[in-house]
């Protein structure tokens, strides 16, 4: 038997309400396996800012690097909260930990199951992954202000794009469309981000000659929001940069059939740091402490964790259990903790 250390992080919100269905599916999953998971709480996340001043202090840090992956649920308060206006939990704890442990390639995953309405008609056959970069891009909080609060404030965010950076994500992205239907599409905006658009282009040519048996294609990220709700299926591997994947993934989630379907994975490939699983979505005040949330995203995020932990037959179990209790959910409401029993009921009575 083989041990695994998790560091889980509930968060904020919806969080720990989702992450108690995940933690539940992980436990039936690996019961009578040979994988046990040793887990550590941390209580990271607005709640422990508001109660400590605490956002992710250099112990916290130290501590969650010393384990073998991370579980996050959500983290965050309601926007605009003028309580967390100078904590910025986003920045100070969610994205500390994906710069901090190195997670430069941020996978998420997009299908469109039967049985789920999707709010587009006839969503086709859809079955995508967005590889999106995790650790540069306008993210990385190389900006400024000045004569802050007057009218004559100017703020700026520079978007920093590294041929270290952008070639390792591509290769991964490659390496990815390989295992999949051998396609890739860049998506940027180089006609008018030309500093940047200019080396993620010449990057994925590059590597591209590498991949003779791979189609690359280009699209400009305004017109891929086009096809994102007019011919999803045309896509399998997208490759892009930080903000442009945020943004798109949101609406992968959307025509998905929700945004409580969509899973991620911020993946260090090199194995240096943990790599951390958590859904797309966010803690959700508007709907938080009413078991409403779909626990799902963060479901299938076990099963990219189990997948990077070299468990893909315990990962095939909890997408079998989820592709399962979708296909029989007709429409029906449920609680956060009945969908999560529901799909660990599958799994037990599977094994
Ligand atoms: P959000 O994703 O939390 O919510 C957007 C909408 O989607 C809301 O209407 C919400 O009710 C709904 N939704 C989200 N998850 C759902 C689920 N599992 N089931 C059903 N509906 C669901 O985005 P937001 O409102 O922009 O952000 C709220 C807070 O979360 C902010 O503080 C934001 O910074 C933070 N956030 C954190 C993460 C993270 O921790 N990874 C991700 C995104 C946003
Ligand atoms: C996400 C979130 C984060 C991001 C925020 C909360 C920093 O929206 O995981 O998609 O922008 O990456
Ligand atoms: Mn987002």
């Amino acid at each position: 038997s083989r041990s695994v250390k998790l560091a889980v992080i509930r968060g904020d919100g919806i969080g720990p309400e989702v992450v108690a269905e995940a933690v539940k599916v992980l436990d039936a999953v690996v019961e009578g396996s040979e994988l046990s998971i040793d887990k550590t709480e941390f209580s990271l996340g607005a709640a422990r800012y508001l109660e400590t001043g605490d956002v992710l202090t250099d112990t916290d840090l130290e501590a969650i690097a010393a384990h073998d992956a991370i579980l996050l649920g959500a983290i965050g308060g309601v926007p605009g909260d003028p309580r967390l206006r100078d904590a910025n939990i986003e920045r100070g704890l969610l994205l500390k930990l994906r710069f901090s442990l190195d997670h430069y390639v941020n996978l998420r995953p997009t299908k469109v199951y039967p049985g789920v309405p999707s709010p587009l008609a006839n969503a086709g056959d859809v079955d995508f992954v967005v590889v999106r970069e995790g650790t540069e891009g306008p993210y990385v909080g190389n900006g400024g202000a000045i004569r802050v609060g007057t009218p004559a404030e100017v703020a700026n965010e520079v978007s920093v794009n590294t041929a270290y950076g952008v070639e390792r994500v591509v290769r991964h992205a490659f390496e990815i469309a390989t295992q999949r239907r051998n396609k890739l599409t860049l998506v940027h905006k180089t006609n008018v981000l030309t500093f940047a658009g200019k080396l993620w282009q010449r990057i994925v040519n590059e590597v591209a000659t590498e991949y003779p048996q791979v189609s690359v294609d280009y699209l400009h990220v305004d017109a891929a929001t086009i096809f994102f709700v007019t011919d999803p299926a045309r896509f399998d591997v997208i490759v892009t940069d930080n903000l442009f994947g945020d943004i798109l993934t949101d609406l992968a989630g959307a025509i998905s059939g929700g945004i409580g379907l969509a899973a991620s994975a911020n993946i260090n490939p090199d194995g240096t740091f943990p790599s951390m699983f958590e859904p797309v979505h966010g803690s959700a005040p508007d709907i938080a402490g009413k078991q409403i949330a779909d626990p799902t995203a963060a479901i299938l995020s076990t099963a990219l964790l189990l997948d990077h932990l070299g468990a893909p037959e315990l990962a095939q179990r909890v997408v079998a259990a989820v592709d399962a209790d979708i296909a029989a959910r007709n429409g029906a409401t449920r609680s956060t903790a009945q969908v999560g029993d529901a799909i660990a009921a599958l799994i037990t009575a599977a094994q």
